[in-house]
């Protein structure tokens, strides 16, 4: 399907400088800035996004597949309109995700639903809708069958594997380990058959695994993938149709930008194509590799202190808006969106949060910024907003779409009066 991907070929300018500009597509960040009337923001390429889904469609040319878009990533209902629209699925970790790909447009029969702990309702929801529901657990097989049964509905089902390969991520992000919280236990794998076996109103279509976030090294979804075929071969030895291998998602993508090589979505599905049967539809779950580069987070400088030997760019944007260095010390780039020429100093750029861990770079040599200078955080498309939060009464920020020389506000700021809604008890 390749619908709404006509505009767009190679070498797209999604983010790049012009004259010390940073311009998204054909705009100047910095004019953008100007005219939206609050900071910070997050700002979106369009043609980023469609380039990042179309190289996933090539990867997975020749064979049947299914790409399920992790909407934990960004839940923008806007972007994943887009995604809908360019024939992606989805992947779901709780109702309201589902709800809410309801309202996008996916097709809920290439939707999967994922989970250690999810509830009856959501169960409801996924079986009334024909989703595909991994079992995680003896009680989480239990609540479906509960479900199907309830409903008198038939249910699809997927057993998540764990593969035991590490991922060689931070822990906080590794998911498909033997002591997970995640999937079954392997040594128990018959007796989820039998079980499956007994119920006539759940099929059995495949297996599901997910090692983990950011990782660089194709050859950990190869060793993963062929644990998981052996597992699929063994299931279908007794008797059920498996068709699906859903090895996840978690390619990792290039936050660092030392020059390092990343694997693209090619070189992944490359390292495994010669280990896929015939009969099968591959699943995957892409999240990061497919919305975090398509996304800066805008800031403004509001000023520049020293105490100590520390320097500190302190800027308006915080831990509320962009968790992920503060939980998880992860590295996001942080560039200015203008020309500067203060002297260099080596910085932490913190917000203005009531703690110590509220920072969204630590370290960085920059020259010196004025008040008001932009300054962005890099490849944030993934996890950034998605995770954002109302510490310290901060609103959860806007977000704009750039297409081509074209802005739309795709999300509103969030108001005081949104927050003080909920109290209208
Ligand atoms: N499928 C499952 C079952 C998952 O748990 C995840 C992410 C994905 C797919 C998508 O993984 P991706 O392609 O985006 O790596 N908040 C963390 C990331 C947590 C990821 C959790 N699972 C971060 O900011 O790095």
């Amino acid at each position: 399907m390749t619908t709404g991907l006509k505009r767009r070929t190679n070498n797209i300018m999604s983010f790049h400088y012009k004259d010390g500009y940073l311009y998204c597509e054909e705009l100047k960040v910095k004019d953008i800035q100007e005219q939206v009337p609050y900071s910070p923001f997050y700002l979106y390429s369009l043609a980023q996004l469609e380039t990042n889904y179309a190289a996933y469609q090539k990867a997975l040319e020749g064979l049947d597949s299914i790409i399920g878009y992790a909407i934990k990533a960004n839940n923008n209902l806007n972007l994943l309109k887009r995604l809908s629209a360019l024939g992606s699925g989805a992947v779901l970790v709780s109702g309201n995700e589902l709800k809410v790909s309801l309202a996008a447009g996916f097709d809920l029969k290439r939707t999967i639903l994922n989970g250690n702990g999810k509830t009856l309702e959501e169960l409801s929801l996924a079986v009334e809708h024909g989703v595909l529901i991994n079992i995680d657990s003896e009680f989480d097989l239990a609540h479906i069958q509960q479900t199907a049964k309830h409903l008198d509905k038939p249910a699809d089902v997927l057993i998540r594997i764990n593969p035991d390969v590490d991922p060689g991520v931070h822990p906080y992000v590794s998911t498909g380990m033997k002591n997970s919280k995640f999937g079954i236990r392997n040594e128990r794998l018959d007796w989820f058959l039998n079980e499956i076996r007994k119920d006539n109103l759940l099929n059995l279509v495949g297996v599901h695994c997910h090692l983990g976030s950011t990782i660089k090294e194709v050859r950990i979804f190869r060793d993963a993938t062929e644990i998981m075929v052996a597992f699929m071969r063994a299931i279908q030895a007794e008797g059920f149709s498996a068709r699906y291998l859903n090895i996840g998602g978690g390619l990792g993508i290039d936050y660092e930008r030392t020059g390092e090589e990343i694997p693209t979505p090619s070189d992944l599905i490359d390292s495994i194509r010669d280990l896929l049967p015939e009969d099968i539809t591959l699943i995957i779950e892409p999240g990061r590799s497919l919305v975090g580069n398509t996304s800066v987070f805008v800031n403004r400088v509001t000023g520049v202190k020293t105490n100590g030997n520390k320097h500190f760019i302190v800027t308006d944007g915080s831990m509320s808006e962009l968790i992920r260095p503060s939980l998880y010390d992860a590295y996001q780039h942080i560039q200015f969106i203008e020309p500067v020429d203060g002297v260099a100093e080596t910085y932490d750029i913190v917000g203005p949060v009531c703690e110590s861990s509220d920072f969204l770079g630590k370290g960085r040599v920059l020259p010196t910024p004025y008040e008001g200078t932009g300054l962005v955080v890099c490849d944030a498309g993934a996890y950034c907003h998605a995770m954002s939060s109302n510490y310290n009464l901060k609103m959860r920020p806007p977000e704009y779409l750039v297409d081509g020389d074209s802005l739309t506000c795709i999300r509103r700021v969030e108001t005081l009066d949104d927050y003080l809604r909920v109290f209208d008890v």
